[in-house]
């Protein structure tokens, strides 16, 4: 029998914390009570300013990020539109793949996986595409496989610079509310998330915001939708309710979260996620002498770190190891790097203490699985990086 918690590092359903666990232990309501639209009015205008958005439009949906991609795909465009996208990840995949399951017709750009969003060919694409044949633009901010955070700001500029009309789609799943984002600034149309990662909730919420400009898209956009229509939903969000059922306990959950990240202030979030990030790496780089997925400090994500193991060993013996031995659950490698690499989610509600578990459990785990790194190494290194650079962590996130 195992005793204690599992620790859960797998970068996303994240740890939940227990004022958002309390919010939700509560009787199930009536979501036509007429006290039930005060309740959901003002979480739907909080919900934006974690996207950093005034004039955009949230949409909560009972579902995940996936169910998100599909609304954004969905509500604007038509079977046939041409879309730019670029493929990095399993998710980036994913996101790709649904686009050609819809009928669109997708132009994807191929990019070794450990890189991000190739933002210089964008905007090669974009300004040789004279008559505007690409309707939308796509970009997973964080690629949750390859723990490889991008570029969105420079793929605005790619729009702007080539004077081009796309909207730009932004899959945020495993960035919003962890890693900077900015939907007004950026340009972004929609914005997707789920409630499993930064929002520290369990999983049942696609979370999305929307450009008044994508909202317009709706009057030409003809792929079918019904359950991930945005008509009905803003018709009957403005009252404060919903078309069908909505997950009432989980928005219980969303209010405390968004409390939560208020209270600290959502650059203090991302500030938090960087200095936890960069201990991670400390103890990757210095202390077990591994690689990232990720090619470069350029693309390094602060909310998970996905680890590299020597040729002749194989990931999933670690995370198996993790998990059977020490009750710690790692992420596995997706598709093409299953075997090569496992991956640390650090994001969600955590501290440093926290985050030695992973280190910990990680280093007895890899030994155990023949990774002779130094006993202590990974797990010295990130700690003597936490109690000596706070400082200087917090200066980097915030330039
Ligand atoms: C970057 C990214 N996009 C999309 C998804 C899909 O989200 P979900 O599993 O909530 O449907 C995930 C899930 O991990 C993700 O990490």
């Amino acid at each position: 029998m195992k005793t204690g918690y599992n620790a859960l590092f797998i970068p996303g359903p994240t740890n939940m914390p227990f004022r958002v666990r309390q919010a939700m232990d509560v009787a199930l309501e009536d979501m036509r009570a007429p006290d039930f639209g005060d309740f959901v009015k003002p979480l739907l205008e909080d919900t934006k300013k974690v996207f950093k958005s005034e004039t955009g439009q949230v949409f909560i949906f009972p579902g995940s990020g996936t169910g998100g991609w599909e609304s954004a795909i969905s509500n604007t465009l038509s079977p046939g539109d041409k879309v730019l996208m670029s493929r990095f990840g399993q998710f980036s995949h994913l996101w790709i793949d649904m686009c050609e399951r819809f009928g669109l017709d997708v132009h994807a750009i191929e990019v070794e996986w450990g890189k991000g969003v190739p933002v210089e060919e964008y905007a090669k694409v974009l300004e040789a595409d004279k008559n505007h044949e690409i309707k939308a633009v796509f970009a997973c901010q964080n690629e949750t496989a390859t723990g490889v955070t991008s570029d969105i700001a420079g793929v605005r500029r790619a729009l702007d610079a080539a004077n081009h009309p796309a909207l730009l789609m932004v899959d945020g799943v495993s960035s919003i509310a962890s890693i900077d984002f900015r939907m007004e600034e950026w340009g972004v149309d929609v914005a997707v998330s789920g409630s499993q990662k930064g929002f520290m909730l369990p999983t049942g919420l696609a979370i999305i915001c929307v450009s008044q400009k994508a909202m317009a898209m709706r009057e030409q956009a003809k792929l079918p939708r019904t359950f991930f229509s945005w008509d009905d939903m803003e018709r009957m969000n403005a009252t404060g309710y919903f078309p069908y059922t909505p997950a009432t306990t989980l928005l219980r959950g969303l209010r405390a979260s968004l409390d939560m990240i208020e209270e600290e202030g959502l650059e203090n979030v991302f500030r938090r996620h960087h200095r936890l990030a960069e201990g991670v790496r400390r103890a990757i780089f210095d202390g077990w002498k591994l690689k990232l997925c990720a090619h470069g400090p350029e693309w390094h994500s602060d909310t998970v770190s996905a680890i590299v193991v020597p040729e002749e060993n194989d990931a999933r013996d670690v995370i198996s190891r993790a998990y059977e031995r020490y009750n710690l659950s790692l992420g596995t490698g997706l598709a093409k790097v299953a075997g090569r690499v496992f991956r640390i989610g650090h994001l969600g509600w955590l501290n440093e203490v926290m985050v030695c578990q992973a280190l910990g459990g990680a280093e007895m785990a890899m030994r155990d699985a023949g990774i002779m790194v130094e006993p202590g190494s990974g797990f010295g290194a990130a700690c003597e990086y936490w109690r000596t650079a706070e400082t200087a962590g917090m200066a980097k996130a915030a330039e």
